[in-house]
């Protein structure tokens, strides 16, 4: 057994599941039991669990066999300590989640998931002092600080099968196929879905799209004898139209919490990344689920939508394009099923350097893989910021240069 700063540890997953998960999960327990022979407790159900003393023991047992399965064998929940609804009210939780992380000795809390798992755990290290690692989960891939996260291989496999098959169907029937994909408010996913199914069309949320542009280029390759087209479009992508209108109330909301607070400071100053283009979309969507939109009419009016956008869009262009169009919205089926090759080497090389940092005493820092290989960086770098696709990113001058409309 090699020598352990660390005794014991906690391990949650949080936020939306991602294939990987159960990979990682199994990593970290059987290094930092089997090589350093520290105690490993699994947390259900994200910070509930933690809230509600839902403790496990892991195991080699407990771990055998979960490497290819998708999920999380602990459970997830979307909770935050600091605001959980407890009986029908939202409570600050915080002291019972560090009681009860205190109670099982636990030196260590490590919490797999996205940019809001992050930010929970970084608000229990600054605000309670409990010790915390993070692993980057999500198929948005939009964690900020590292190369690629876990599930976002899975979800783009899915993805491009989807749109390999609506080809198929698409060409038989001379049709326009929307072919909507998830991300959040990140394009990552139909970026590289797109390019790899090679849709002819891509909308990615950084990038506002022009209808009238989309129509255009969907009548040429008509003219030039292509009787369909696949539009790949992410499930946060905005028209220019109602990425102004999300500009506009950004300012509006902004100016409004200036006034309340004069010393507040300006985000872009703040953390100059996390202002990247595309921001303006997290506000106009902050307080909306995904998928029901705030469209902007003729008369400056803002209404909710209870229409999926890929639908909204499909309808234009038919309408546009004289073409019949088809949705296919690939929702959940993206998380779901078995991890890639890729994702369980990944979850695996992820789960064995956490250990391996926790056996150095290594806390307050996200696991992140960069060039090739995983290393710590510190949580204070990465918590707060979103990692969107760059207007200027290579894969979209590749696709571009192949071809593909952006729409923009
Ligand atoms: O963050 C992962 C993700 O799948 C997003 O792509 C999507 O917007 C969201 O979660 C869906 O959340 P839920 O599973 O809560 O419906």
């Amino acid at each position: 057994m090699r020598s352990s700063k660390t005794r014991c540890i906690g391990i949650l997953t949080a936020g939306g599941d991602s294939p990987g998960l159960n990979a990682v999960v199994r990593a970290i327990t059987k290094v930092a039991m089997g090589e350093f022979g520290m105690r490993v407790l699994g947390i259900q159900d994200g910070f509930r669990g933690l809230v509600e003393n839902r403790v496990m023991m892991l195991d080699d047992a407990t771990v055998s066999g979960v490497l290819t399965r998708g999920g999380t064998i602990l459970g997830t929940s979307r909770d935050k300590p600091h605001s959980m609804p407890m009986g029908g009210r939202l409570m600050d939780m915080t002291d019972a989640a560090v009681e009860n992380a205190r109670k099982h000795q636990m030196d260590c809390l490590v919490c797999l998931g996205g940019g809001g798992t992050a930010k929970n755990a970084f608000r229990l290290w600054q605000k309670a002092g409990i010790n915390v690692m993070t692993l980057p989960k999500t198929i948005d891939n939009d964690v900020f600080g590292t190369d690629v996260s876990f599930g976002f291989d899975t979800a783009v496999s899915i993805a491009t099968e989807a749109i390999d098959r609506l080809h198929t169907t698409a060409t038989s029937h001379h049709r326009l196929i929307v072919c909507e994909v998830m991300g959040h408010r990140a394009g990552w996913l139909a970026l590289h879905s797109g390019i790899a199914g090679g849709a002819d069309v891509i909308l990615l949320p950084e990038l506002p799209y022009d209808l009238e542009k989309i129509a255009e280029f969907l009548l040429e390759r008509r003219r030039h004898g292509k009787r369909f087209s696949i539009i790949a479009v992410a499930e946060g992508a905005l028209s220019r139209r109602e990425a102004e209108a999300a500009a506009k109330l950004k300012d509006k909301e902004k100016d409004k919490k200036k006034a309340k607070d004069p010393d507040r400071p300006d985000k872009a100053e703040a953390a100059p990344e996390a202002a990247a283009e595309g921001e303006a979309v997290d506000a106009y969507r902050a307080d909306l689920p995904l998928n029901v939109s705030r469209l902007h009419d003729e008369t400056m009016a803002y209404h909710v939508v209870q229409e999926p956008m890929a639908s909204r869009l499909a309808r234009h262009l038919q309408a546009l394009t004289g073409v019949e169009a088809r949705v296919t919205s690939l929702g959940h089926v993206q998380r779901g099923g078995v991890p890639t090759a890729f994702d369980r080497t990944l979850s695996t090389m992820m789960g064995a350097q956490a250990a391996d940092l926790l056996a150095e005493g290594r806390y307050n820092v996200m696991v992140a893989y960069r060039n090739g290989l995983c290393v710590p960086v510190p949580l204070q770098d990465v918590v707060g910021q979103r990692k969107l696709v760059p207007a200027d990113h290579h894969l979209i001058h590749c696709a571009r240069e192949v071809g593909t409309c952006f729409g923009d």
